[in-house]
């Protein structure tokens, strides 16, 4: 078995953290951003998870998704939050993208998700002082990274340096089982094929200033920790800032990308470079970024934040929340409502038409130039079809006998049952 996820690397550490780990599969993959252009089609694709309450225009002070959603994506039936981060593409030598399918991650099951992430929240640990987590609070949102971003840019010693990053999957087993973000992992997308795909490491700042739930650039509310910066920290078990005192859980997410179908090199650009890019035009992998619309059910989070402390990140060892399986979390769909191609299928231009800027310089808005809608459908045809699944090169639960030799597997057998963990469909190669 391949432990290569976070939880594995933290029970190693030398510092015992606790947390709640679940995943959440896609509730849509639309050009829409309700954080930064409310009530307008946004000029990006993003690929979205949660509930079903995600709209265009989500202004907290006439929309609780918490209410107003009737099913979400994650594990946890309480949490209608929304997150949402860009999409990645695969650009053919001869000039067309293909979206990049996403699997589940390790330990994620019974059942394999459709798309989506896995979604994690760590209490805070000693040595930092502010030991009490403060869940968000409603209405409260967030954004880390900079879409604009394509350069590495941010100081080493700076807290944030480490807040987006990626692993490559080869198939050294277990391959890198490091914190991510630490050696091993790199800032820019790999340069090399992947063979097993390629993850996205995102962390939240973790420290609020207990007073604004959002702010104009949706970020200077919350802040990064600071120091120690010794041994491997600035992510755990650090200090908030004075300025920031409220400590809040640590979110993280990671999202699996299954770049196995385009590892053939001959499709590769000749020039060393790699083929990847995000929505927003982004072949460097810099402006990562992802988006946070806090929707949890009345003091769930905080509930669990206080009392699931076991440190295993498997869900129904968490008491105060309630788990559903796989099946109702996959038909929890919303149709996308902009009239446009986006996954499945080559298209010539980027949703919205952004071009590839590689950088150095920060990338600049494009203006639309290729007839992208900026208009969205009143009635979308709804989604009938099942999601399309893919089955990762790794396990997601374990199906042997009783112990599971590794006390962070979900058993294959246990609530919320394995019923839907076939069959899965692996989409052909390109
Ligand atoms: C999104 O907002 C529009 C306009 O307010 C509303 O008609 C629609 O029902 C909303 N969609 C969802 C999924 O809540
Ligand atoms: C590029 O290649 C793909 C895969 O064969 C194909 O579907 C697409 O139509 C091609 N695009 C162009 C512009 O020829």
């Amino acid at each position: 078995m391949q432990w290569k996820s976070l939880v594995a690397a933290v029970l190693i550490a030398p510092f015992a953290n606790a947390l709640i780990r679940f995943p959440c599969s896609q509730l849509v993959t639309e050009r829409s951003d309700p954080l930064v252009t409310p009530g307008e089609v946004a000029p990006h694709l993003h690929q979205i998870v949660g509930g079903n309450a995600f709209n265009f225009t989500m202004d907290p002070n006439f929309l609780d998704p918490a209410k107003a959603s009737t099913c979400t994506t994650c594990r946890f039936a309480e949490d209608k939050s929304n997150y949402w981060t860009a999409v990645l593409y695969f650009k053919h030598p001869n000039g067309s993208y293909i979206r990049v399918p996403q699997m589940a991650n390790h330990n994620t099951g019974p059942g394999i998700q459709a798309g989506g992430m896995t979604i994690y929240y760590f209490q805070p640990t000693p040595p930092t002082k502010n030991l009490d987590v403060t869940a968000f609070a409603p209405g409260f949102r967030m954004i880390v990274g900079h879409p604009m971003r394509r350069a590495d840019d941010i100081p080493t010693a700076s807290p944030e340096y480490r807040s987006t990053s990626y692993r490559c999957f080869d198939t050294n087993d277990p391959g890198n089982s490091g914190v991510p973000g630490f050696p091993g992992d790199s800032f820019h997308l790999p340069n090399k094929p992947c063979a097993e795909g390629i993850r996205s490491n995102i962390y939240f700042p973790q420290c609020w200033d207990g007073v604004n739930l959002d702010s104009p650039d949706h970020s200077s509310h919350v802040a990064f920790p600071e120091g120690p910066a010794s041994a491997g920290l600035q992510i755990f078990g650090t200090d908030c800032p004075a300025s920031h005192p409220v400590r809040l859980p640590l979110l993280f997410i990671e999202i699996n990308w299954d770049t196995r179908p385009f590892n053939d090199v001959s499709l590769w650009p000749k020039d060393g470079t790699q083929p990847f890019v995000f929505s927003m035009g982004d072949p460097t992998g810099f402006g990562q970024h992802a988006d946070y619309l806090f929707g949890w059910e009345g003091d769930s989070l905080q509930r669990a934040m206080e009392v699931c402390t076991g440190g295993d990140g498997i869900p129904w060892n968490c008491p105060v929340l309630t788990t559903q399986d796989m099946e109702t979390m996959n038909n929890c769909r919303q149709p996308n409502k902009v009239a446009e191609v986006v996954e499945d299928e080559y298209i010539q231009r980027l949703p919205g038409c952004n071009p590839l800027q590689e950088g150095p310089v920060s990338a600049t808005l494009h203006p639309n130039d290729c007839g992208a809608q900026t208009t969205w459908l009143a009635a979308p045809t709804p989604v009938t079809a099942p999601p399309a699944v893919v089955t990762p090169p790794w396990p997601v639960c374990y199906d042997g006998p009783n112990p599971a030799s590794n006390p962070l597997a979900p058993l294959c057998d246990s609530k919320p049952t394995k019923a839907n963990s076939a069959p899965v469909v692996t989409p052909a190669p390109l």
